[in-house]
C-alpha cells in the first residue's frame, strides 16, 4: 500500500518538476536582432544595421532613453552571426574580431550597466544555421565560456543536428547550464524542429520553447502563424506557467511588413498567447504609431500576467476569431481579430457564451483605447466593429458582487 502511495506521489511530483532555475516567471521581454538585422555583417556597407556591438549599445541607449526598458522590456540579445568561422586554439567560441571587438563580457558590462540583461544565441548542432560553429561536443566549454561572459539568456537553435538526438541533447545541455551555477534563461528551438514534440519534457527543461516556423515580415506569415496556433493549441497551451512559455516568435512590431491595425493583432494575440515579447526593430527611425504599440502598458500586463495562463481561441467564424486569457485578477481578455479582406469593418454580435466567458455582468474597458468603456452583461449581445486585417482588444471586468449586494 505504503509502495503505490510512495509511486502515486513520485508520479505526480514529476509530472510537476519543471526547469527550477527561478527565471522568466512571467514571459521574457526585451529585443533581439534576429527578425529585423538577419545576418548582416558588412559593417562598412552597413554601419547602422550590422550585427555588432555598436548596434547592441545603440538600441540598448534608445530602449533605456525612451521607456522601453520601464515597460519592461529588458533583455537585449543578439542572435545568429556573432561568431568567427573558427574556434580558438583552446576550442573555445570566438566572437566576431571586427564587429565585437572588445568581447562579449564588454557588452555584457555595458547591459548591464544600464539595467538590462544579456541574451545570446547559440545551436545545438555541429552549425549555427547561418553556419558558424554550432555547440554540438563543445557543450561544456561553450556553457563556461557564457558564463565568463555574464550571459543571461541562451536562444538555443536546432539547426545541423539530427532531430532524433534533440530528445536527449535540450536536458543534457541544460542540465550543463545547471551545474554551471548561473542562472541563465533557457531557450529552446526543440519542439520547432520534430514533427510529433513531447510538451510535457520540452515544458520540464526548457523555459521557453519555439514551437513552430520562423515568423518573416508580414502579414501572411503572422496568418500562418496564428492559424498554426489555434489549430494546434490544445496539444500544448496547458504547458505554459511562470518558468515555461511556448513560443510563437519575434515581434514584426514597426518593421516593413504590417500595418497599424495588423501590428495591433500581433500585440494582442502574443498577449493572449503569454508569449514571450521580444521586439526586433530598429528603434532609432520606429513611427511613433507603432512605438505606441509595442509600449501599451494595458497590453503589457495581459501578457505578464502572473497567473501566467496561455490563452485560447475559442470561436472562429467567417474569419472574425475570438480568443481568451483568463487573468489573475478574474478578469478576461477578449481579442477579436478580423482576418477579413473585404473593405468596410466587420460587424460582430456576440454572447458571453460565444466568448467563453462566465454569464455576469462586467465593466468592459477597449484596451487601445478606440471605444469608451461600457457595461456589459449577464445578457444580450455584445457588438463591436473590427477593421479588416484588424482587432479589438477588451478586458471584461467581471462588477464586484459588493456592487450588486448593495441593493439588497
Ligand atoms: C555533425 O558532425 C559529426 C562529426 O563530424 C557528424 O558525424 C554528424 O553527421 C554531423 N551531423 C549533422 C547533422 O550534420
Ligand atoms: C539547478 O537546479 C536546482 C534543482 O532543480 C535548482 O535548485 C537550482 O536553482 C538550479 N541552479 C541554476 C543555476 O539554474
Ligand atoms: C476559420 O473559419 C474559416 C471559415 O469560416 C476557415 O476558412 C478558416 O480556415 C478558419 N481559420 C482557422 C484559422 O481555422
Amino acid at each position: 500500500m505504503g509502495g503505490i502511495y510512495l509511486l502515486v506521489f513520485f508520479g505526480l511530483f514529476s509530472l510537476n518538476k519543471a526547469l527550477d532555475n527561478g527565471l522568466a516567471l512571467t514571459p521574457p521581454m526585451g529585443w533581439l536582432t534576429w527578425q529585423r538585422f538577419r545576418c548582416i555583417t558588412d559593417c562598412e556597407k552597413y554601419p547602422d544595421e550590422c550585427i555588432s556591438e555598436n548596434l547592441i549599445k545603440r538600441m540598448a541607449d534608445i530602449m533605456l532613453d525612451e521607456g522601453y526598458l520601464e515597460a519592461g522590456y529588458n533583455y537585449v540579445g543578439i542572435d545568429d552571426c556573432w561568431l568567427e568561422k573558427q574556434r580558438d586554439d583552446n576550442g573555445r567560441l570566438v566572437p566576431d574580431r571586427n564587429r565585437f571587438p572588445n568581447g562579449m563580457k564588454a557588452i555584457a558590462d555595458y547591459l548591464h550597466k544600464k539595467g538590462f540583461k544579456f541574451a545570446l544565441y547559440q545551436d545545438y548542432g555541429n552549425k549555427t544555421c547561418m553556419g558558424y560553429p554550432g555547440v554540438l561536443g563543445h557543450e561544456a566549454t561553450d556553457i563556461q565560456s557564457f558564463v565568463d561572459w555574464d550571459v543571461d539568456y541562451i536562444k538555443l537553435d536546432g539547426c545541423y543536428v539530427d532531430t532524433g538526438k534533440m530528445d536527449d541533447g535540450y536536458p543534457y545541455f541544460g542540465k550543463l547550464m545547471n551545474e554551471s551555477g548561473r542562472p541563465m534563461v533557457y531557450s529552446c528551438s526543440w519542439p520547432a524542429y520534430q514533427n510529433k514534440p513531447n510538451y510535457a519534457s520540452i515544458a520540464n527543461h526548457c523555459n521557453l520553447w519555439r514551437n513552430w516556423d520562423d515568423i518573416q515580415d508580414s502579414w501572411s506569415s503572422l496568418s500562418r502563424i496564428m492559424k498554426w496556433f489555434a489549430e494546434n493549441q490544445d496539444d500544448f497551451a496547458k504547458y505554459a506557467r511562470p518558468g515555461q512559455w511556448n513560443d510563437p516568435d519575434m515581434l514584426l512590431i514597426g518593421n516593413f511588413g504590417l500595418s497599424l491595425d495588423q501590428a495591433k493583432v500581433q500585440m494582442a494575440v502574443w498577449s493572449i498567447l503569454a508569449a514571450p515579447l521580444l521586439m526586433s526593430v530598429d528603434l532609432k527611425t520606429i513611427r511613433p504609431e507603432f512605438k505606441e504599440v509595442l509600449l501599451n502598458r494595458d497590453i503589457i500586463a495581459i501578457d505578464q500576467d502572473s497567473l501566467g495562463r496561455q490563452g485560447l481561441r475559442v470561436w472562429n467564424k467567417s474569419n472574425c476569431e475570438i480568443w481568451n486569457r483568463k487573468l489573475s485578477d478574474g478578469s478576461y481578455a477578449i481579442a477579436f481579430v478580423n482576418k477579413r479582406d473585404d473593405g468596410a469593418p466587420y460587424a460582430v454580435k456576440v454572447s458571453l457564451d460565444t466568448m467563453s466567458i462566465p454569464k455576469q455582468a462586467y465593466e468592459v474597458q477597449d484596451l487601445y483605447k478606440e471605444e469608451k468603456p461600457r457595461s456589459f452583461g449577464p445578457g444580450g449581445d455584445f457588438e463591436t466593429r473590427i477593421n479588416p486585417s484588424g482587432v479589438k482588444f477588451f478586458k471584461f471586468i467581471p462588477k464586484t458582487s459588493n456592487e450588486v449586494k448593495t441593493d439588497t
